[in-house]
């Protein structure tokens, strides 16, 4: 039988709850056994899911010498950079939720951090691990397309308003834009389906709509599933924004990859309704998602008028959070610390994408002038190439 690792989560909020069923499975295989948080009620809320043993703290690096396996990083994004370098000094393996930080220099810095260490360094990207996705880049290997020249993402938020302006992300402080902090997901999945990363941007967009809204308030004690409700509607009528907020709320991104792919990535924070839809154009073909938790990937790969269903259909779908994508990473993620397990998304991947929304968002706020994508230092792309092993080691 195998012993649980000992698991501490940094940040006990909503992303904590979904994760919780997947992380807290006493006798088979991790327990969470500690948790830092500095909302009043949150503690309370802790002890209900994961029992009354666990540790608790205000400070997160009470925690450092606690012994644990791992620790999960869930708090606000700006806060990303200190929290993982503390634990991957102390040796432990971090779970780096999205985006990985800010700042391209923050994800630099978490790079050099774990190379130094040697700690290992997961970041949760976890919509590498959405049906949907899975199966738009299945049907990009096996040809159905022939070779990606282009994809288009539209994101339709609806939740925005709820998600993102009543809370710490609608502060630039915390979260440099929503084009990162949201968009960060999409970029990567542009960056997986198309084998490639950004290296030039332009984006234009604004703050449209929620900056007309008068009603503000504090809300940092609680979090956004204490507010959430679809009857809040139409989003002129919200009530309660932040104190300060200074984001987009609508944003247009266009992007060259270093392989010749053209992409564009759309975020709109007051659609009615919440989806990501993917169109990828190949020499043979074009997919599109309709649905993207559960529904279909139609293929279109014959000349033709407008043709609604395609050529071929394909169905997706999933129990569970993200269409069970979250299901899914949590068990990578574990299997990562204890037996060098392979994993879907390397740290230099997550720090393209945050150095493509950062960029985005910096050509947003030029009115669109473009802006060069620095790559990763040679270095650190050699080490995090090798699955964070000493040369010759274990996994690919
Ligand atoms: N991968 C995904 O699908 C996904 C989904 C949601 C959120 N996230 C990411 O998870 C992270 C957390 O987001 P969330 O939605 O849970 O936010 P949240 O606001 O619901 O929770 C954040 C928690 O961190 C706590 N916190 C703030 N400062 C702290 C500090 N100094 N020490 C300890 N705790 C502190 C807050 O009190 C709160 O409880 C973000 O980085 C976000 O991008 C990822």
């Amino acid at each position: 039988m195998s012993t649980d690792l000992r698991i501490g989560i940094l940040g006990l909020g909503t992303r904590t709850a979904t994760l919780a069923p997947y992380l807290h499975r006493p006798g088979a295989g991790s327990v969470v056994v500690a948790g830092t948080d500095v909302r009043p009620d949150a503690f309370a809320r802790a002890r209900e899911v994961f029992g009354d043993g666990i540790a608790l703290a205000s400070d997160h690096r009470e925690l450092l010498g606690l012994g644990l396996d791992a620790v999960l990083v869930l708090t606000p994004d700006h806060l990303h950079r200190t929290m993982t370098t503390d634990f991957l000094e102390a040796g432990v393996a971090v779970y780096l939720d999205k985006p990985m930080a800010t700042t391209i220099e923050d994800c630099d810095a978490i790079l050099a951090s774990a190379r130094e260490t040697g700690t290992k360094l997961y970041v949760g990207h976890n919509m590498r691990h959405m049906p949907v996705v899975l199966r738009m880049r299945e049907l990009i290997q096996d040809g159905a397309i022939g070779d990606v020249k282009a994809i288009w993402c539209r994101h339709f938020v609806s939740h925005g308003g709820d998600y993102y302006f009543k809370n710490w992300c609608s502060d630039r402080r915390n979260t440099t834009g929503l084009l990162l902090q949201k968009g960060v997901h999409d970029i990567d999945v542009i960056h997986w389906l198309a084998g490639a990363t950004t290296r030039r941007v332009t984006g234009m967009g604004g703050l449209t709509l929620y900056g007309d809204v008068d009603s503000r308030a504090d809300n940092s004690e609680r979090v956004r599933t204490d507010w959430f409700s679809y009857d809040n509607w139409p989003p002129l009528a919200i009530r309660d924004l932040s104190p300060v907020v200074d984001v987009e709320d609508l944003s247009m991104l266009t992007m060259r990859l270093d392989n010749g792919v053209y992409a564009t990535y759309e975020q709109c924070h007051y659609t009615p309704d919440y989806w990501r839809n993917y169109t990828v154009i190949g020499t043979e073909g074009r997919l599109e998602n309709f649905g993207d938790e559960n529904g279909v990937v139609r293929l279109w790969n014959r000349r033709r008028d407008y043709e609604e269903r395609g050529d071929r259909e394909v169905g997706f779908g999933g129990e569970g959070a993200h269409g069970g994508a979250d299901a899914s990473i949590i068990p990578e993620f574990l299997s990562f610390v204890r037996d060098d397990g392979p994993i879907s998304t390397t740290p230099v991947e997550a720090r393209d994408a945050v150095a493509a929304g950062v960029c985005g968002t910096w050509s947003v706020r030029a009115d669109g002038a473009p802006q060069d994508v620095p790559p990763v230092a040679a270095d650190l792309a050699a080490y995090f190439a090798g699955n964070q092993l000493p040369a010759g080691g274990g996994a690919p």
